[in-house]
This record gives C-alpha cells, sequence and structure tokens, in this order.
C-alpha cells in the first residue's frame, strides 16, 4: 500500500488511520463533509470506517502489523484483518465488542476531506449519537441487511433529523450474508423510505454493501450488477451539503470584552454566521443597542470583513453596554430574544426530565436557569406517534415548553444550530442530561409584559414594621415541621407580627389538590408554593413554609426565587425512626405494607438540605425548645426586632 504521512490528529487512542496529504495535493481548499456513521450494534459501523480508511489506503503499515495481532487476540474475522478493531480504539470497547464512545476521525481523498464521527449503537448511548449528529452534514445510518429496519434506525434516523441533518445514506451492509439478493434490498429501501418519508428527510440514498468484503465502498461490487447507484464513497465524495452559513444574517456571541485602556473597548467572539464590514449597522441583543462597526482587529492586522468562522474582535463607534454572554447581529435581521419558547429534547440522563424542575441551559456563551413548563408530548420513535406524557425517560424525545429566568438571544434551530442548540446541565451534578433544538418562541412570551407598581414590597413591610421574610421547614414526614411551625406563627401573632403558614397538607386541599407525590407532582408542588410564598413575601408577610419539600433542585429553586437573605431553610432533622414511632398519621404503618406508595424516606428519596440556614434537631428539643432556637436566629440576623 501507498505510504502516507499519518498525523496522529484523533480524538481516540487507536491515533493510527489518519493521514493528511495536504502538501502535496492542496487538499485544504476542498470542501469538508462531516458525517456520522450511527445504527444498531454488531450493524458493522467500525468495520465500514476501516474499510474506507483501508480502501482509501489511509493506514500506515505499521498499523496494518499491529492490527494483525490484535485480530487474532480479540477480532470476529478469523485470520482475516478486523478492520473493526482499527476504529474500536478503547480497550473496554474491544473486550466487549461495541463501540461507547464518540469518536471522531480525519481523512481525505484527492476530492475531498471528512471528518467522520462514529457513534455507539448501544441502546444507552443515544446521547453520544446526539453529541456527534449535532455538527454533521449527512448521516450514514447502518442496517444490517439480515435484520432490515430496527427499532434503532428509526431512532436514530429521527434525531439525526430533528437536529438537523439533511442527507440520509442508508449502509445497508451484510449484503453477503444474504446473498447479494435484490429483493431484500428492496424491500429494505421501501420500508425505510416509507419511514424516513414520514419523518421528512429530504436527501435519501440506500447502498447494498459489504463493508467486511469491500462490495460497494469505494469500489463497485460485481455481486451487485442490479444496482446502479453510488458506491458509498462517491457519494460521500459528491453530496452538495454546501450551507448559506456565509450569506446568514450576522451572528456573533461575545465572548469577552477587552478593555486594555479608557479608549479601546473591544468585543471578541467567533463569527458564527453571516459576514460584518466596517461600517455595518449592528445591535447588541438582549439589550437591542444599535451601533455600527468601526474595526475589525485580528492579531494579524486589521480587516475590512470577515465572515462566518472567523474569530474577530469588533470596535463600534458608540459606547454601547455589552456584556459577555450578548451576540452581535445584523441590526436589519436580528435574532429573537425571549424567556418561553419551544423546543425539541433528547433527554439522556437516567434521571427521568420532570417538569417544573430547573436545570441550567446553556446556549453558546449563554447559561440561565430554566424549566420545563409543559412537556407537550413525546415522539414514538417507532410510528413517530405523539404521545402524552409527564415526564422524558433516557433516550426519549418530546417537544417541551421552556421557560428561563432571564431572557436568551436564539434562532430558530432550522435557521441556524449553533444558535438555536443548547444543552441541559443537571445543577446538582454537573451532567449534561438533554439537548434541545429550539422551534420557536411562545407567543405569550411576546404579548405578556411586566407591569409597574408604585406600591412595592417595601413599603408594604414597613407599614407592618418588619421584615418580609420566607421561613421555609423541611424535613420528613412526621419530622415535627407543621408543629413546630404552627407554634412559631404562634408567637409572632403574639408579637404583633403579619405572618401567613402555608402547610403542604393544607395547600394539597386547594390549589395543589390535582397533585400526588410522584417525583414530578411534588416539583410542581413545590413550584406552585415557591411561587404562592414569593407573593406572600412581596405582600410584607413573614411567610412560613412547610412542605417536605424532598428534592435539593427544587429547594434551591426556591431560594433563588427571593433576594438574598430573604430566605431561610430550616431543616428539621429527626431521625425517620423517631418519626416512624410518632406516625401521626399512620402513614408511615400504610407505607410499610405498600398501602401508600412513593412515600418519603421508605419508597422515596429525602435528600437533606447541605447548607440550611438553621438545624432543628427534632428527635431530642421539644417544639417549644425548637421554637426559641428559631426566633434566636431570627433576632440574631436581624430578621425580625426582640420584642
Ligand atoms: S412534598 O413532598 O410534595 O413536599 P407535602 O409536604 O406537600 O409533600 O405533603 C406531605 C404530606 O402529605 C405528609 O405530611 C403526609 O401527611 C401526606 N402524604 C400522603 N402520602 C404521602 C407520601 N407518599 N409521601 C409523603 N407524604 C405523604
Amino acid at each position: 500500500m501507498a505510504e502516507v504521512s499519518a498525523r496522529a490528529n484523533a480524538s481516540t487512542e487507536t491515533g493510527a488511520a489518519h493521514s493528511d496529504r495536504d502538501g502535496a495535493t492542496g487538499e485544504s481548499q476542498l470542501p469538508i463533509l462531516r458525517f456520522l456513521t450511527c445504527g444498531s450494534v454488531d450493524d458493522g459501523k467500525s468495520t465500514l470506517i476501516g474499510r474506507l480508511l483501508f480502501d482509501c489506503q489511509l493506514i500506515h503499515e505499521d498499523t496494518l502489523e499491529s492490527l494483525s495481532v490484535e485480530s487474532r487476540n480479540f477480532g470476529t474475522t478469523g485470520d482475516e484483518l478486523d478492520l473493526a478493531l482499527l476504529v474500536d480504539g478503547l480497550q473496554a470497547e474491544r473486550e466487549q465488542g461495541i463501540t461507547i464512545d464518540v469518536a471522531y476521525r480525519y481523512f481525505s481523498t484527492p476530492r475531498r476531506k471528512f471528518i467522520v464521527a462514529d457513534t455507539p449503537g448501544h441502546e444507552q448511548y443515544t446521547r453520544n449519537m446526539a453529541t456527534g449528529a449535532s455538527r454533521c452534514d449527512l448521516a450514514i445510518i447502518l442496517v444490517d441487511a439480515r435484520k432490515g429496519v430496527v427499532t434503532q434506525t428509526r431512532r436514530h434516523s429521527c434525531i439525526a433529523h430533528l437536529l438537523g441533518i439533511e442527507h440520509v445514506v442508508v449502509a445497508i451492509n451484510k449484503m453477503d450474508l444474504v446473498g447479494f439478493d435484490a429483493k431484500r434490498f428492496a424491500e429494505i429501501e421501501k420500508d425505510y423510505l416509507e419511514f424516513a418519508g414520514a419523518l421528512g428527510i429530504p436527501h435519501v440514498t440506500t447502498i447494498p454493501m459489504s463493508a467486511l468484503q469491500g462490495d460497494n465502498i469505494s469500489q463497485r461490487s460485481d455481486q451487485t450488477a442490479w444496482y446502479d447507484g453510488p458506491t458509498l464513497l462517491e457519494k460521500l465524495e459528491t453530496v452538495d451539503v454546501s450551507t448559506a452559513a456565509a450569506s446568514a444574517p450576522l451572528r456573533m456571541p461575545v465572548q469577552w470584552i477587552c478593555r486594555p485602556d479608557l479608549d479601546f473597548r473591544g468585543y471578541a467572539g467567533t463569527i458564527t454566521s453571516g459576514s460584518v464590514k466596517t461600517g455595518d449597522h449592528v445591535v447588541a441583543l438582549p439589550s437591542a443597542r444599535g451601533s455600527s462597526v468601526s474595526r475589525i482587529v485580528t492579531a494579524d492586522g486589521d480587516l475590512d470583513s470577515a465572515t462566518a468562522g472567523d474569530a474577530v474582535m469588533l470596535t463600534l463607534v458608540d459606547e454601547i453596554d455589552i456584556s459577555r454572554g450578548d451576540v452581535v447581529c445584523a441590526a436589519n435581521d436580528r435574532s429573537e430574544v425571549a424567556d418561553q419558547f419551544a423546543a425539541d429534547v433528547v433527554w439522556m440522563s437516567e434521571r427521568p426530565l420532570l417538569k417544573g424542575r430547573p436545570y441550567l441551559l446553556r446556549l453558546g456563551q449563554q447559561s440561565t436557569v430554566c424549566q420545563i413548563s409543559e412537556l407537550k408530548h413525546k415522539i414514538n420513535v417507532e410510528t413517530l406517534e405523539h404521545v402524552a406524557s409527564r415526564q422524558l425517560e433516557l433516550n426519549e424525545i418530546g417537544l417541551c415548553n421552556l421557560s428561563v429566568t432571564k431572557p436568551i438571544v436564539f434562532d430558530h434551530y432550522e435557521d441556524s444550530r449553533e444558535s438555536g442548540g443548547f444543552i441541559l446541565i443537571d445543577r446538582l451534578t454537573n451532567e449534561t442530561v438533554g439537548a434541545g433544538m429550539i422551534r420557536f418562541s411562545l407567543r405569550r412570551a411576546h404579548n405578556v409584559h411586566w407591569q409597574a407598581v408604585d406600591i412595592h414590597k417595601d413599603v408594604r413591610s414597613t407599614l407592618k414594621h418588619q421584615r418580609a421574610c420566607c421561613l421555609w421547614f423541611t424535613g420528613l414526614s412526621g419530622s415535627g415541621k407543621s408543629t413546630v411551625a404552627n407554634l412559631l406563627e404562634k408567637r409572632l401573632y403574639s408579637q404583633g407580627r403579619h405572618t401567613y403558614l402555608l402547610d403542604g397538607d393544607n395547600v394539597r386541599h386547594g390549589l395543589n389538590r390535582d397533585l400526588g407525590f410522584t417525583d414530578a407532582d411534588r416539583v410542581e408542588n413545590i413550584r406552585r408554593v415557591t411561587e404562592v410564598a414569593r407573593l406572600m413575601v412581596d405582600a410584607g408577610l413573614i411567610t412560613l413554609v412547610s412542605f417536605i419539600s424532598p428534592f435539593r433542585a427544587e429547594r434551591r429553586f426556591a431560594r433563588e426565587r427571593f433576594e438574598g437573605g430573604e430566605f431561610l431553610e430550616l431543616y428539621v432533622d429527626t431521625p425517620i425512626e423517631i418519626c416512624e414511632t410518632r406516625d401521626p398519621k399512620g402513614l408511615y404503618a400504610k407505607a410499610r405494607t405498600g398501602d401508600i406508595k412513593n412515600f418519603t424516606g421508605i419508597s422515596s428519596p429525602y435528600e437533606p438540605p447541605e447548607y440550611p440556614e438553621v438545624t432543628l434537631h427534632g428527635g431530642s428539643r421539644s417544639p417549644e425548645a425548637l421554637v426559641d432556637d428559631v426566633i434566636e436566629y431570627l433576632v440574631s440576623n436581624r430578621i425580625i426586632d426582640e420584642v
């Protein structure tokens, strides 16, 4: 085979199957094609990529040698080279025989450069599929000719479509195992085209192949005389994926602000779409303040214009206030700014997506807390039906309404993957739990405005001679929350203070009577009572909340809805054995026999606070003594005056 100058530029440990022949052919000018391979486990993805690289003569001699050793140790192809081993770089994968991480590989032919994301087909790795697919132009979906179109084929096609991939190549692989049967190929093709049609994938090419034997990969196979379409490589080399990124309107998210002295203020970032010239009118969103570009500064000197992909620093004619995360847009064609929008969400976590739970949303340089205000439907990936649901489980996809705590700047995903795609992060574990594609902003977000009022919280509390605050009691059922909260309210009342006590059981008789005790319902229960408590604090009241409120995420959200120092978390820390002995409502007994499901502490979790303002030891002190503890804390922290 031809010797090529291999450069270890891969993100996997094989570090072998790559070459760069720029010098010889000037390929750097060729359009790049980013594609991904996906399909079910064992459909032969790794073998296919290995075959592509092998046929393109991109494998180094020493790699071939170690490959033949490994083929004997781990391979599944007898004495033949196991090309899958070439790309299944991770030891764990080799031993399990599956691919478990997204691996990017770079290769080129005289006609084109390629970046390929090899994404896993294993059920639980939809996350990697979504991650790998989000920057690709084309997806190769592998189908085992013996099995035909299976759930994973549909799921991956569905995700690829949602992620905006317009070109799908269906690689109908292992044709050698069905005797290169034209009828079998036609059957699978028909099946797939029906599904793709319903999904709305615009460009589908089906190719019969055997990655193992090299049929229709780079060489036309003489086993498939009945097939007159392109080989895989021909298709990859010729597919037109030119996008309109450069002709799209200007978007430049501001990464940092350069202010070396009072005379210079530059906004640095990478242009994600469109182009900019000096003199152009631009606006910074979300503030919508406008100016025009005075200079386009780069490390190599000033430019007259710059375009998508360029990292530049803009200076503007006017001094306008721009912060990191703001987006500089063409003045006549701006991104949207909204705090409520609809998006398709691909869920990637073992813990389900819960309506009302706060997550961190990251879109480009922007990040904000968001909640799913409504799960409109989930998508059945088999039938593409819309299914009603209250939560999204691992690998599920659904259309959601989201609301964010501060407005974000975005475009519709179909117009821009960069400014319309986001990820959701669990704030407690920092794990990426979802990926989303913004479809449209909600009209109500545009039509509902904050109404200014003249009588504020401060004057309302002053009239009552107190500081309004929220005293949030959390703890197990039977821990003594409600008893202590009730006694405390009586004490405050007798001191002439204006209070209100929101008690879980009571609020569940009215406002929250539609809610039960599933995780999803508890999240919503706490969201609602948080908002009510907030209104009551705004009304100037010392507001006591006594809810189990078992989850940290919601208590944290509650805290963040109040101003600094206004929210106090009081943890009634009574051991569960004592709560169970007390069992004032006989609920523990019922929970033990299974008559009550999802009972906190027994069949549903309780996450104790990490940093409560006050911990009340309900097992060892009397309710009166605990009230004294709270009063002492409130006085010493100047929340209430001494009486
Ligand atoms: S929370 O978890 O959503 O905050 P909340 O404080 O509103 O709960 O309601 C708890 C009260 O509901 C308990 O004090 C108890 O009387 C009653 N209850 C009924 N079923 C359950 C259950 N499965 N888990 C916990 N409490 C329950």
